[in-house]
């Protein structure tokens, strides 16, 4: 831990202050603004932590009271927020040949069964959680397996680092292989358990977690739905309308539902907490239905891309979009890479994805769509100090292209195109280093 006005110490001080180039957002860019008085950017300032908590933000060097930490010249971002990731599918990454019916088939089903180990949970869950610090993500909402004790693994070992962390036991109880279901009786008990010992503890939520609308019976998907009814203040997170094939087999499955959508809406799984990932073929009716209901899409551009799922609307969407990476479906776990694509699957619409949306997005929106705007995804007094340090330029192609840019927009916007986590400088949870560089 290196602080400038003090002696190298192994422990990290109760008050301490960060100087760098602050950059958060105090409201919503609108599409397409790339200026935008929602944007915060205080060049060469201090913030000031305390307890693991941002007590302040100012131009001028603290006294000499608090412990500094001089990040000159390095852009200074809270926390990003993975909306929708799956802690299992690592070892999936960059699988050839598939869409996504035949990718869970022969990749991924096959990788999750390993998880009913809890050996084999808890080290998944190790690896996978630091990967996301040092990619610079400090929340996250997470799919784990069905197995209860790849839920138990992901929130011992987020509370371990201190993380914020939404996840839950996955429910499938049909259309699986076998040693990847569960029935609707053992996964509900499973869930009550989960919640009783995790929900609210630390920063961990739980999240009632259906796989998608084929993997669950029309009685698990009721059980599901009345265990959000029965407590509002558990998330819920799912997949929906990503691909045509999973489309036409969720209408042949539930031939009585207006739509893919409706099949959730109608045991009460899509409210306030909801984070549904892709969303790419909801209708109009469907879009009413979700800002309605206050719901999220988890916006995931790495896999669409990769799995050939299709082209996210996000212009046309009146509900709140959060960005995600959905590893494996996912080539990386980085947001800003998952930014870059993001930006591309609107080039390919005709549409213009602006560096504020984007990482408004990852930061703040997803924060506030999480109902935790007042914990994470911003750099404001009170606020939880989920910070992350980065190099405007890692390497010589990005410190040309930094060097060339004119204005603020300009340069976020080829931050974000060119940077991964190799430009991740420090990253910080609760006002504790979790992964220096190395
Ligand atoms: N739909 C159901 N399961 C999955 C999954 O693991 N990944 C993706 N991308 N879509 C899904
Ligand atoms: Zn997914």
């Amino acid at each position: 831990m290196i602080f400038t006005n003090q002696e190298n110490s192994s422990d990290m001080p109760r008050r301490w202050a960060l100087r760098g180039d602050l950059l958060d957002f105090t409201g919503a860019p609108a599409w397409g603004d790339t200026e935008s008085p929602a944007v915060r950017f205080d060049r060469d300032h201090w913030l000031l932590i305390e307890d693991g908590r941002i007590v302040g933000r100012q131009a001028s060097a603290p006294d000499d009271t608090w412990l500094q930490r001089d990040h000159t010249g390095q852009l200074v971002l809270p926390g990003f927020i993975d909306t929708h990731v799956h802690c299992p599918q690592l070892e999936v990454i960059g699988s050839y040949g598939t869409e996504l019916l035949d990718w869970l088939q022969r990749y991924t089903f096959p990788a999750e069964r390993a998880f009913a180990d809890a050996a084999r949970s808890k080290a998944g869950a190790e690896v996978f959680l630091d990967a996301l610090l040092a990619s610079g993500t400090t929340s996250a909402v997470v799919f784990p397996t069905v197995h209860k004790v790849s839920a138990e693994a992901l929130f011992e070992s987020a509370a371990a680092r201190g993380m914020r962390l939404i996840t839950g036991k996955v429910l499938m109880d049909r259309h699986a292989p076998d040693g990847l279901r569960d029935d609707v009786a053992q996964a509900e008990r499973d869930c009550i358990d989960l919640i009783d010992r995790f929900h609210g503890r630390e920063r961990l939520a739980f999240a009632v977690t259906v796989r998608f609308a084929p993997t669950s019976t029309p009685a698990q998907l009721a059980m599901a739905g009345a265990l959000c009814r029965a407590d509002a203040s558990l998330y819920m997170q799912t997949h929906v309308a990503e691909n045509r094939a999973e489309v036409a087999w969720v209408s042949e499955l539930f031939p009585q539902a207006r739509s893919y959508l409706d099949v959730y809406d109608a045991v009460g799984l899509v409210h306030p907490r909801a984070v549904l990932a892709h969303g790419i073929y909801l209708d109009e009716s469907d879009r009413r239905v979700m800002l309605a209901r206050g719901a999220q899409i988890a916006h995931c551009p790495s896999s669409n891309l990769f799995l050939g799922s299709g082209l996210f609307d996000w212009s046309g969407a009146p509900f709140p979009v959060s960005l995600a990476s959905d590893v494996g479906g996912g080539t990386t776990l980085s947001l800003p890479r998952n930014m870059g694509d993001a930006y591309k699957v609107q080039a390919l619409r005709g549409e213009r994805l602006t560096a504020w949306a984007a990482l408004h997005a990852a930061t703040r929106g997803a924060a506030q769509a999480l109902q935790l705007g007042d914990e994470i995804g911003g750099l404001s007094v009170g606020q939880v100090a989920d910070v992350c340090v980065w190099d405007w330029a890692a390497g010589p192609v990005a410190q040309v292209r930094d060097a060339a840019a004119r204005e603020l927009h300009e340069r976020v916007f080829a931050w974000m195109t060119l940077a991964d986590e190799r430009n991740l400088a420090a990253c910080f949870v609760a006002g504790r280093p979790v992964v220096p560089r190395a």
